[in-house]
């Protein structure tokens, strides 16, 4: 699958073929001669030789010395990758990994676990935490490679796989190699495994060095392993695995003067913003590079910061919106003329540069990804805002300045409560460090810490393992699934806390993945395992089946894992509840998310215009929507697919729209556009509690809910559309803490139907919380 070129370059290409092939070969030329410039060249042959004797190379290079894009293909040209196919394919297809899966279901040959693999053995994965990192990343290798992506070098992630027969380097995020490692446990495609940025030590890098460790062990020379990482802790992986040896890449580093703020700042993005303009206004050449949080405020900062600019006066000093009066009116002006509106900055005397405002984060389409790596035009200055995959899993030209506004969004788990939630928090001193480090690539540079170095040594010297703090059900219940039962006592680095792993397997025991001896269930364990969700959603799906309604559970569960599907601006906060209240359904937002999804598929797929209009005019974003169309096909084809890895689940509607054929042939059959008055939405609720429930809530009298499992007092979330009628009974999709904890994107349920859907959970509950309010 190759993804399509732009309508613009292709045109340009028609007309004037052989001057854009020789364009095309000069960018080569220069590509080529910037890759040998990289730190990572010097020390190439050190490495081979190095790969040559060890199983295991733990490499160090700073961010940006070219371990990402250059060492697969040193290891690709030095014919690392390619020979030896075969032997361990079959080692491994065959071999003793039978036993570690659990009786009943038998380990599947590698062909068959996608579409596009091959079991040769001759491949070379490259994990990459991020999806960003490893789409970006696969784009700009093909492109050093001169060869199309997904071709030679190409990318999975979840719900997306452009990789092909042919392809050799393949980055991928680290949780989906460990979703491979279900179906083909020695990895058996691979010849070369690199985890890379293992410095972030996910929960799935934590979880991939120990089934490593085992690979390793089974496979033997035929196998190998690196460890690349950013910063100099190489000590602890060359500890863990045995033989390992470690190489360090040398890099360059510029000096960074660090500067902070005298006062603590009350608002970080305002401070951010003001910031960005006067380093502008004040400083030479150089992009700049700002660290926010999340897409949100990415989305927010860009808009202030282009009003910002489009009041500014222009060069001749005549203010752009001087004639509406300078107030409100005035501020749009330069604005809109394009999405990454360059508007003119005063005050840059010495540069009279103006900025071009540029976001990078997972969500963005990729063409708008790669903007932030080409270089500004040559009156431009860039500012890139982005959230911390520019720390160390990206590299961006050019930058000279950073602004940090040392907040982080953090996945955290309380084990005690068995609660998982999404928080902005402070960023740890090496982080810090790390986001200044990234002002003196190219150069000395200048870095901005927007809050006070007294804050600063406040600040958690590192940001300790995700698996010391995150809910471990899925990742447990992936072990269970490779016949690793004991997983307290798993070959960890750093073992997660005890209680995290007992609420991971009471959880699993009450959704019935686990039977009471702590074992997988053949039935509903084995199919959560497979299935590319979050158990709880995997356990939603399986009771939609059962239950008559896969096709809408299989539509709602797609919507919530494409994220920010409504477009929610502050400052059309009236247009934009108007627009959402066709879809608004009084049960909740799962059924207000079916209506969107449902509207949307009824437009064909071939119209694309109708498609983005009718988003535009409904302020929902069409990314978000193509997005959960691709995902609810994959789902579809995952639980319906009669062989395996699909589960020959065959999925039936129960709201007369959403049929699986139609859904194939690409339209929806729908009950209207959306409201849809007199449906029956009760199965569909009571499957979505048979997931959800650990996620119930009672309304209290204040107006609150307490979660019933915990009773942890939340908040329904402002966007929620239930806020207006509050039932007494409700389940939702997630926490997130702010000022308070907010409980987002939330299902009126019945508290009769909890005992009754998960007896096991509430059975100890039943008398007290669920029938205790109101
Ligand atoms: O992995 P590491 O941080 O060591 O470096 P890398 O990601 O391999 O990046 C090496 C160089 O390639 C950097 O100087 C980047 O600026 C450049 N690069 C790029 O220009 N465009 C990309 N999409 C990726 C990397
Ligand atoms: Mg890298």
């Amino acid at each position: 699958m190759v993804v399509p070129e732009q309508g613009q370059a292709r045109k340009k290409r028609r007309s004037n073929g052989s001057a854009d092939a020789h364009a095309a070969a000069e960018k080569r030329k220069q590509i080529d001669a910037e890759r040998r410039q990289l730190p990572a060249w010097a020390a190439r042959d050190r490495l081979l030789e190095l790969l040559q004797q060890h199983r295991t190379l733990v490499l160090v290079g700073e961010t940006g010395s070219g371990k990402t894009t250059q060492i697969p293909q040193f290891l690709l040209n030095a014919r690392f990758g390619p020979t030896k196919s075969g032997s361990a394919a079959t080692a491994a297809t065959n071999g003793p990994a039978a036993a570690a899966t659990e009786e009943g279901q038998a380990p599947q040959p590698a062909s068959t676990s996608g579409r596009n693999h091959n079991g040769s053995g001759n491949v070379i994965a490259v994990t990459q935490p991020r999806r960003v990192a490893a789409m970006t990343v696969a784009r700009r290798v093909a492109e050093e490679m001169g060869t199309p992506l997904g071709q030679q070098v190409g990318y999975a992630i979840r719900f997306e796989d452009i990789t092909s027969p042919s392809t050799r380097i393949k980055y991928l995020t680290d949780g989906l190699l460990l979703r491979e490692a279900l179906l083909d446990p020695l990895l058996s495609r691979y010849r070369v495994v690199i985890i890379d940025e293992a410095h972030e030590r996910t929960v799935h890098t934590d979880v991939l060095f120990g089934l490593l460790k085992g690979v390793q062990a089974r496979r033997g020379d035929d196998f190998r392993l690196i460890v690349m990482s950013a910063t100099l802790d190489a000590a602890r992986f060359v500890d863990y695995f045995p033989g390992a040896v470690a190489a360090l890449i040398r890099g360059r580093q510029f000096p960074v003067q660090v500067m902070y703020t005298a006062r603590p700042e009350d608002n970080y993005l305002d401070a951010a913003i003001n910031a960005t303009l006067q380093v502008h206004a004040d400083e030479g050449e150089g992009d700049i590079l700002v660290f926010l949080t999340g897409q949100d405020e990415i989305d927010s900062a860009e808009r202030l910061l282009k009003d910002r600019l489009a009041a500014l006066p222009r060069f001749d000093g005549t203010a752009p919106g001087a004639g509406a009066g300078g107030g409100e009116g005035g501020t749009s002006g330069g604005a809109e003329e394009g999405a990454a509106a360059a508007v003119a900055a005063a005050g840059a005397a010495a540069s009279r540069r103006e900025l071009l405002v540029l976001p990078i984060y997972a969500a963005l389409p990729p063409e708008q990804q790669m903007k932030v790596f080409e270089p500004a035009p040559p009156s431009f200055r860039k500012a890139i805002l982005a959230t911390n995959i520019a720390e160390t899993s990206i590299t961006i030209p050019g930058v000279r300045f950073v602004i940090d506004t040392g907040h982080v969004k953090s996945r955290d788990y309380n084990a005690r409560l068995g609660l998982e939630s999404l928080a902005v928090v402070p960023v740890s001193q090496a982080q810090a460090r790390q986001r200044s480090g990234r002002a003196g690539r190219e150069g000395p540079g200048k870095a901005y810490r927007l809050y006070t170095e007294a804050d600063f040594g406040q600040l958690e010297a590192t940001t300790p393992p995700e698996i010391t703090r995150c809910n471990l059900s899925s990742v447990v219940l992936q072990l269970k699934a490779m016949g690793i039962d004991d997983v307290v006592n798993f070959d960890f680095m750093d073992p997660p806390p005890k209680t995290a792993v007992l609420r991971s397997l009471e959880l699993l025991y009450a959704l019935g993945a686990l039977d009471p001896a702590g074992k997988l269930t053949p039935g509903i364990g084995a199919r959560l395992a497979r299935l590319p969700v979050d158990p709880m959603y995997g356990r939603v799906l399986l009771a939609a089946a059962e239950m008559g309604c896969g096709v809408e559970a299989v539509a709602v569960v797609a919507m919530v894992a494409a994220e920010n599907v409504f477009h929610m601006p502050r400052q059309k906060e009236r247009e934009w509840r108007a627009a959402r209240l066709k879809f608004v359904s009084r049960e909740g937002d799962h059924i207000t998310l079916l209506h969107v999804f449902r509207g949307f598929r009824e437009i064909p797929k071939e119209n694309n215009k109708a498609r983005t209009t009718w988003c535009s005019d409904n302020f929902i974003n069409i990314r978000a929507l193509r997005k959960a169309e691709d995902i609810y096909d994959q789902l579809v084809r995952c639980l319906g697919h009669p062989s395996p890895p699909g589960l020959g689940l065959p999925l039936s509607s129960c709201m007369g729209g959403l049929a699986s054929a139609t859904a194939a042939a690409g339209g929806l059959a729908g009950v209207g556009g959306g409201g849809g008055g007199t449906e029956d939405t009760t199965p569909l609720r009571r499957a979505l509690t048979a997931g959800l429930f650990p996620h119930a809530a009672r309304l209290q009298p204040d107006g609150s809910y307490r979660v019933i499992a915990t009773g942890r007092q939340v908040f329904l979330h402002p966007s929620s559309v239930l806020l207006e009628r509050k039932p007494d009974c409700l389940v939702f999709n997630e926490l997130m803490h702010t000022t308070r904890t907010y409980a987002r994107e939330a299902l009126a349920i019945e508290a009769r139907w909890l005992p009754e859907l998960a007896p096991a959970f509430f059975a100890a509950k039943a008398g007290a919380a669920v029938g205790a309010a109101s």
